[in-house]
C-alpha cells in the first residue's frame, strides 16, 4: 500500500470510528436529558394513589389517553388501535394495570419516563405516542394520571404484534429525540397572567393540539416556527388555529371557550378526528379550563376582524347557487341560517372560511354520519353528494359557498375535487 493510500485508509478508519462511537453514545442515551426528577423513584403510598385518582381521571381526559389506547369497540385503555406508518403498522399498547399484558408492574418512575421522556422499559417509544407534548406535563399531573390508570380494571389483552420489526429500530429513535425532543419541560411565562399559562399548559402539554395542528418537517418533527398554523392530517386539513386563523374562522375567546367543549356553535360542527377530540377530551374540560385554553389560543388576536365581505355575486358561478338552492337549502337554509338541532348554519361556518377548501369538499362528496354531541345535542346524517354531482358542479358549489359566506373569492378547481374523491370516477 502506498503511503498516501495508507494515510487515506487510516483517516477513513478514524472518521468511521468516531462516527460509530458517536452513534453508539447517542443510542446508549449519553446525550439524553430526562426531565423526570430523581424523587420519582420513591413509590407513592396507597393513600397518595387513592387521593390522586379523581384528578387523574380529569387529566387523562384532557390528555385524551383513551383516544389512542382504545381500539374501536375495544375495552377502555386496553390498546390495539392501529397507526399506519410509512413502513408498517404500529399498534397502541395495553395500558390497563394487568400485570402480564398491561402496565400493572410499572413503577411510578417508569410511567413518568414513558410519558415525559418517551422511554419505556422495552426501549424508546415511537412518537406516535405524543411524548414530545407530554414532556411538558408536570410531575404531579403525571403522578395523578398514573394513579388513575392504575385504578382502572386490569384487562388481559396481549399487545398486537407490529407489522414491521419496530423493536429493532427503537434505539435509533435516540437520534430522532436529539433533533425533535425539547430539552426542558413546561416553563411558565411569568410576564403573562395565570390563565394564559394555564391555557398554554392545557394546549401544549395535555391537549397536545400541536400534534395535529402544527406542520411537520422531513423527520416528522413539529416545526416550531409554524406552531399551530395547520396541516394535513389523514385525508383532511387540521386548520390554522393561531390567533389570526381562529379569527378568520370566526372565533374570539368567548366563542372558542363555548365551542371547544360543545363541539358545535355558529361556526358549525367539529368533524373528522376533531370530533373525537371533543367527544373524548374537550367536552370534559371545566368552564375555567376551556376559557383558559381559549384565552391562550386567541391571545394577541388582531383587533381588526378579518374581512368577510361576500364576493360580488357577478364573480360567483350561478350554477353553484342553483345547486345550493336545490340540494342544500332545505337543511342549511336559503340564507345559510341552518336549522337549530338539525343542520348547522352555513353563513357563519368556519369550514367555508379556512384557506383550503379540502374539508368542505370531503363533506360534500362523502357526507357525515349522524352524531351525538355534548349536552344532548345531536345532528342527523348529512347525505353524500359525490355520486350526484360531477367535479365541476361540486367545484362551482364550493366556490359559491366560499365566496358568498366565507369571504374567499378564489375559485375552487376541479382538480381539488378530484383529489378528495378518487373513488368516484
Ligand atoms: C396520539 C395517540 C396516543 C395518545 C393520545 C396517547 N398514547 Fe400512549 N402510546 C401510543 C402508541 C402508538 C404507543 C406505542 C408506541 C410504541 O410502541 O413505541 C403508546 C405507548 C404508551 C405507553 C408505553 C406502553 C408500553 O407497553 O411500553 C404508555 C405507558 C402510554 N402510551 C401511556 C399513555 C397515557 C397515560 C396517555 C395519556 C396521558 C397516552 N399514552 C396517550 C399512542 C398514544
Ligand atoms: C387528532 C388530531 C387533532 C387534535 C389532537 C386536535 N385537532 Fe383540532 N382539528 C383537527 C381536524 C382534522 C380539524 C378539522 C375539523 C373540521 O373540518 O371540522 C380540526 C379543527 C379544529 C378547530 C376548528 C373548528 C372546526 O369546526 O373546524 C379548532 C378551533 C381546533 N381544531 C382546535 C383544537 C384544539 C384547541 C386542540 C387541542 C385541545 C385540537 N384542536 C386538537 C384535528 C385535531
Ligand atoms: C338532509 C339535510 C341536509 C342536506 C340536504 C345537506 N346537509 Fe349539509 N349537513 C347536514 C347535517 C345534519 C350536518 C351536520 C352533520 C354532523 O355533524 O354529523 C351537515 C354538515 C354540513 C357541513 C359541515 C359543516 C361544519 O360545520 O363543519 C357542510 C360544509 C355541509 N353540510 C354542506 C352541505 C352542502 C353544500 C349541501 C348541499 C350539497 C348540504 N350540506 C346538504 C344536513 C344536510
Amino acid at each position: 500500500m502506498s503511503p498516501r493510500l495508507r494515510r487515506f485508509a487510516l483517516a477513513t478508519a478514524v472518521v468511521v470510528g468516531i462516527a460509530a462511537a458517536g452513534a453508539l453514545a447517542v443510542m446508549a442515551g449519553l446525550f439524553e436529558r430526562s426531565v423526570v426528577e430523581a424523587s420519582a423513584d420513591a413509590p407513592l403510598t396507597p393513600q397518595q394513589m387513592k387521593g390522586l385518582v379523581e384528578r387523574g381521571r380529569y387529566l387523562a381526559r384532557a390528555a385524551d389517553c383513551a383516544a389512542c389506547h382504545t381500539a374501536p369497540g375495544g375495552a377502555p385503555l386496553a390498546g390495539g388501535l392501529a397507526f399506519p406508518m410509512p413502513f408498517g403498522t404500529l399498534y397502541a399498547t395495553n395500558i390497563t394495570p394487568d400485570a402480564e399484558t398491561g402496565i400493572g408492574r410499572w413503577t411510578r418512575a417508569q410511567f413518568q419516563r414513558a410519558l415525559r421522556d418517551g422511554v419505556a422499559p422495552r426501549g424508546h417509544l415511537y412518537p406516535a405516542m405524543p411524548y414530545v407534548s407530554y414532556r411538558q406535563l408536570t410531575a404531579n399531573d403525571t403522578d395523578a394520571i398514573y394513579a388513575y390508570v392504575m385504578s382502572r380494571p386490569p384487562i388481559r389483552q396481549e399487545n398486537r404484534a407490529n407489522s414491521f420489526p419496530f423493536d429493532y429500530v427503537r434505539p435509533t429513535l435516540a437520534f430522532w429525540n436529539l433533533l425533535n425532543l425539547p430539552a426542558r419541560g413546561f416553563v411558565p411565562d411569568t410576564t403573562r397572567p395565570n390563565d394564559w399559562n394555564r391555557g398554554k399548559y392545557l394546549v401544549d402539554a395535555l391537549g397536545h393540539c400541536g400534534e395535529c395542528h402544527t406542520p411537520r418537517d422531513l423527520t416528522l418533527g413539529m416545526i416550531a416556527q409554524r406552531y399551530l398554523q395547520g396541516t394535513r392530517i389523514e385525508n383532511v386539513d387540521a386548520p390554522d388555529v393561531t390567533p389570526t386563523g381562529l379569527l378568520r374562522m370566526g372565533f374570539d375567546a368567548a366563542a372558542l371557550a363555548r365551542y371547544l367543549p360543545a363541539g358545535t356553535g355558529p361556526q358549525g360542527v367539529m368533524n373528522f378526528s376533531m370530533y373525537d377530540v371533543v367527544h373524548n377530551s374537550t367536552r370534559w374540560l371545566t368552564k375555567d379550563d376551556a376559557a383558559a385554553m381559549a384565552t391562550y389560543l386567541t391571545a394577541l388576536q388582531p383587533m381588526v376582524s378579518a374581512s368577510l365581505a361576500a364576493a360580488p355575486a357577478s364573480t360567483l358561478p350561478p350554477a353553484g347557487r342553483q345547486t345550493y338552492l336545490q340540494l342544500c337549502s332545505a337543511c342549511h337554509g336559503v340564507d345559510g341560517e341552518g336549522i337549530a338541532h338539525v343542520a348547522p348554519p352555513m353563513r357563519t361556518n368556519a369550514s367555508l372560511r379556512v384557506s383550503s377548501p379540502r374539508n368542505l369538499l370531503v363533506v360534500i362528496a362523502d357526507g357525515l354520519p349522524e352524531r351525538a354531541l355534548p349536552d344532548g345535542e345531536r345532528y342527523q346524517a348529512m347525505p353524500a353528494f359525490g355520486h350526484v354531482l360531477d367535479d365541476q358542479q361540486i367545484a362551482d358549489l364550493a366556490t359559491w359557498l366560499r365566496g358568498n359566506w366565507g369571504g374567499t373569492s378564489a375559485a375552487v378547481r376541479q382538480v381539488e375535487v378530484q383529489a378528495v374523491r378518487p373513488k368516484f370516477p
